[in-house]
């Protein structure tokens, strides 16, 4: 990637919150999403593990290998966008050892092209972020709502509602901040909760689900623009309708085949008139 002071960094992320601007963010997993998010001045383009079930169509993003995400992350790194490019480091890939998580890590950096990483979880994940801090990998914390954690949490909903799963969230928050985390994702926590949080710590929050004074927004891709077709949770908003739109097109095109209307005389390629002598 081109060393160019246009560019988004840590840093640009860290002096936003401290200038109240807010950070934009979205999911990109391949290079034509990468050069959208870019060209439209998102500022964190997240290689998510939502990608499982986006892209491959799981009912969870539990599957999803190391090897898939450094895949998708080295698509998105090669458009060059201006955005600061962060990977997810998949279920398993953080969980054995610290050693075996800061090598996962620099994977990412190093064949996918990464700046940052994303982290799930909170006291119980603290050493392998600080291994990760400590081979000069920039990681993004991510507490509330876990994807991971689907079955321990019996699945996808909000959390911090009660008084002792709020203050764990809270708690977790603030000692991820300490240990060094740049930046912290909120999912699905009552807005009450994302507020207290963003108040009282240094570095920004990015919400998804976390309500609206979160120190910047992230969505999946495919979600805001309208490409995911089936149940959607509450925190989505809708900015086009592009699965309408591809059926449309789609429906027209194989309408068109089928009456012998494409391809035309302008989607057509013409050779010489005596063609057939060639086969004399
Ligand atoms: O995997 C993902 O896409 C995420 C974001 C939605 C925060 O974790």
């Amino acid at each position: 990637m081109p060393l160019n002071s246009e560019r988004t960094t840590v840093r640009t992320i860290l002096e936003k919150k401290k200038k109240g601007e807010k950070i934009c963010s979205v999911t990109a997993y391949d290079f034509p999403t990468a050069q959208l998010a870019s060209a439209a001045g998102i500022d964190l383009i997240l290689v998510g593990d939502s990608l499982g079930m986006v892209m491959q169509g799981r009912p969870n993003t539990l599957a999803v290998t190391l090897e898939e995400m450094i895949y998708h992350t080295r698509q998105v790194s090669r458009a060059e966008p201006v955005s600061l490019v962060a990977t997810d480091m998949p279920f398993g890939s953080f969980h054995l050892s610290e050693r075996e998580t800061a090598a996962n890590a620099i994977r990412c950096i190093k064949e996918g092209g990464a700046e940052a990483v994303k982290v799930e979880g909170g006291r119980r994940r603290f050493r392998v972020i600080e291994a990760i801090l400590a081979a000069e990998i920039p990681v993004i914390g991510h507490l509330g709502l876990t994807p991971q954690s689907v079955h321990q949490l019996g699945g996808f909903t909000v959390q911090g509602k009660q008084r002792e799963s709020a203050r764990e969230i809270y708690e977790d928050a603030l000692e991820l901040a300490k240990i060094g985390v740049f930046c912290l994702v909120l999912e699905s926590i009552p807005l009450e909760l994302g507020k207290k949080i963003t108040e009282n710590i240094g570095v920004p929050t990015i919400g998804i689900g976390a309500g609206p004074h979160c120190d910047g927004q992230i969505l999946v891709f495919q979600d805001l623009v309208g490409l995911t077709h089936q149940y959607l949770p509450k925190f989505v908003r809708r900015y086009a309708d592009l699965h309408t739109v591809s059926l449309q097109a789609l429906e027209a095109y194989v309408r068109d085949i089928r009456a012998g209307s494409f391809p035309g005389e302008a989607e057509s390629y013409h050779g010489p008139s005596d063609i057939d002598s060639f086969f004399q």
